[in-house]
């Protein structure tokens, strides 16, 4: 089965998954009976092209390794195209936004991504600020268009969280939530436990791709926070706003305090956590010190975890890549790829 792919956005996201559509072409159609053709890539910074013919992916990747602008890829140049112009011109079946997260308003991206939906295309995002803000009205829009709305980047990159809690834990009510959600502090607090300053470690941190745009996000908690919101009014059927979450981030603690901790047997982790009590959803996100005995005190670097507390089930706690090119590049493909399977099994009824 063939589908018309268009990428509104080609940042570290965006290429991440191009590189992994190109490398997995004949994989996905041996295994899977998927195929896909990048139909129109719109960046505001690189810029933009509508390719009906479907775009040839090596000469694509190649012109952005050369740091060379999208419309390089035909001889003659194009004029500069919008992305509301893009969105309502380009004949895709699935459109991947992968845009700049604004955790304030979510916006450019809920307009593209509502504008998407409204013209019947499947959507697929890892912009946190739409979801986070905006989950509930895109879902109903989503479901009166007849099309899928999925965001799995969103939290813990490709690190399954909601096809996991779709397709496994039926039957299971979820009772709380509890993990480490943001790559950046983690990396920062273990590399200043192997002996790094809180700034080289921030550096390191935006060097190797992790950090937001502006850090300050990840350091004061606010990404962790989009997160446990998107968890909550997903998981939960909440209606929270990430106003109403308890938040201090890690700028507090300095080498020292993760030092002393250590000697004492813990660790600083940022704990975000979540629970549902008397109807009401009580969420925070705050550092932890957490004895080295338990299984969140070892989740260090980029890594992050989620502990699930199931009523039928116990505690299951997941851990997995919380950021990264290839990482969230992999859950833009995971999505679209439950997307074809819930297209074939749609067609076998
Ligand atoms: N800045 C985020 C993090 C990226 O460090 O977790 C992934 O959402």
């Amino acid at each position: 089965m063939a589908y018309r792919i268009a990428l509104i956005g080609c940042g570290t996201v965006g290429q991440g998954f191009l590189e992994i559509l190109n490398e997995k072409e004949k994989f996905l159609k041996k295994n899977y009976d998927f195929e896909a053709k990048i139909v129109g890539i719109c960046d505001k910074l690189k810029g933009s092209i509508i390719e009906p013919e479907g775009i040839d992916l090596d000469k694509l990747l190649d012109i952005l390794k050369r740091g060379e602008r999208i419309e390089n890829y035909r001889k003659e140049e194009a004029g500069k195209i919008e992305a509301e112009y893009f969105i309502d011109n380009v004949e895709a079946d699935i459109m991947v936004e992968v845009t700049y997260t604004n955790l304030q308003t979510g916006e450019p991206a809920t307009a593209y991504i509502k504008k998407a939906i409204q013209k019947g295309c499947h959507v697929v995002t890892s912009n946190k600020g739409p979801v986070a803000l905006h989950y509930h009205e895109l879902k109903k829009l989503a479901e009166k268009n007849n099309v899928y709305f999925k965001f799995e980047g969103t939290v813990m990159s490709g690190s399954p969280i909601f096809n996991l809690v779709e397709s496994s834990f039926k039957g299971n009510e979820i009772l709380e939530i509890r993990g480490i959600l943001n790559g950046t502090t983690n990396f920062i607090l273990t590399k200043m436990e192997e002996g790094l300053e809180y700034e080289q470690a921030l550096k390191l941190a935006q060097e190797l791709g992790y950090a937001e745009a502006d850090p300050t996000a990840d350091v004061e908690g606010y990404d962790a926070v989009a997160k446990i919101v998107i968890l909550s009014n997903v998981l939960f059927d909440g209606k929270i706003k990430p106003q109403e979450v308890e938040r201090e981030g890690i700028t507090g603690i300095s080498k020292e305090d993760v030092l002393n901790a250590k000697e004492m047997g813990y660790r600083y982790k940022l704990i975000a956590s979540a629970k549902k009590e008397n109807g009401e959803i009580i969420a925070s996100v705050k550092p932890e010190r957490i004895p080295l005995t338990e299984p969140l005190a070892n989740i260090t670097d980029i890594i992050n975890a989620l502990c699930f507390k199931l009523d039928l089930l116990g505690e299951v706690i997941i851990q997995g890549p919380g950021a990264g090119r290839k990482e969230t590049g992999y859950a833009i493909l995971s999505d679209i790829l439950n997307i074809h399977f819930n297209i074939l099994k749609e067609e076998r009824r």
